[in-house]
C-alpha cells in the first residue's frame, strides 16, 4: 500500500491513513487503536495506555518486556523476528512460536487490521 499522496510534487503521508492495530489481553479483552505510520507497534502500545506491554528499554530491543504474540493470520505479513530479536526473545516469557517484541514491529499500512496479543505477563 501506498502511505503517501503526491500533490504539486510534494510527498505528504497520507493524513487520513492511521493503521488499526488491536491488542487484546491476556483475560481476552481486545482494544482497538490508530497507530502512526513510522511508529512501532510497542510505541503505540504505550501511547494509548495498553495494559501487559512495559517496555522498560524504551524500544532498543534490550528488555523482552514489549513481548506479544502476532495473530496466525499476520504473521506472515508480520515476519520474523531478527536474529537479534531472536535472541532477546529468549528472555521473554512463555514464547510461542509466534512471538514478537512489538518494539521491533514498524507500523506501515499494510499493517492496518493488525491482531496482535499480550501474555499473562511479561519478562
Ligand atoms: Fe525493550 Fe522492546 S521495549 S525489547
Amino acid at each position: 500500500m501506498n502511505d503517501y499522496i503526491e500533490a504539486r510534487h510534494i510527498r505528504c503521508p497520507l493524513p487520513f491513513l492511521m493503521p488499526k492495530i488491536t491488542f487484546t489481553d491476556a483475560s481476552g479483552t481486545a482494544r482497538t487503536v490508530e497507530a502512526e505510520i513510522g511508529s512501532t507497534v510497542m510505541e503505540t502500545a504505550i501511547r494509548n495506555n495498553i495494559p501487559g506491554i512495559e517496555a522498560e528499554c524504551g524500544g532498543a530491543c534490550a528488555c523482552a518486556t514489549c513481548h506479544v504474540y502476532i495473530d496466525e493470520a499476520w504473521r506472515e505479513k508480520v515476519g520474523g523476528p531478527s536474529p537479534m530479536e531472536e535472541d532477546m526473545l529468549d528472555f521473554g516469557y512463555d514464547v510461542r512460536p509466534n512471538s514478537r517484541l512489538s518494539c521491533q514491529i514498524k507500523v506501515s499500512g499494510d499493517l492496518d487490521g493488525l491482531m496482535v496479543s499480550t501474555p499473562d505477563k511479561q519478562a
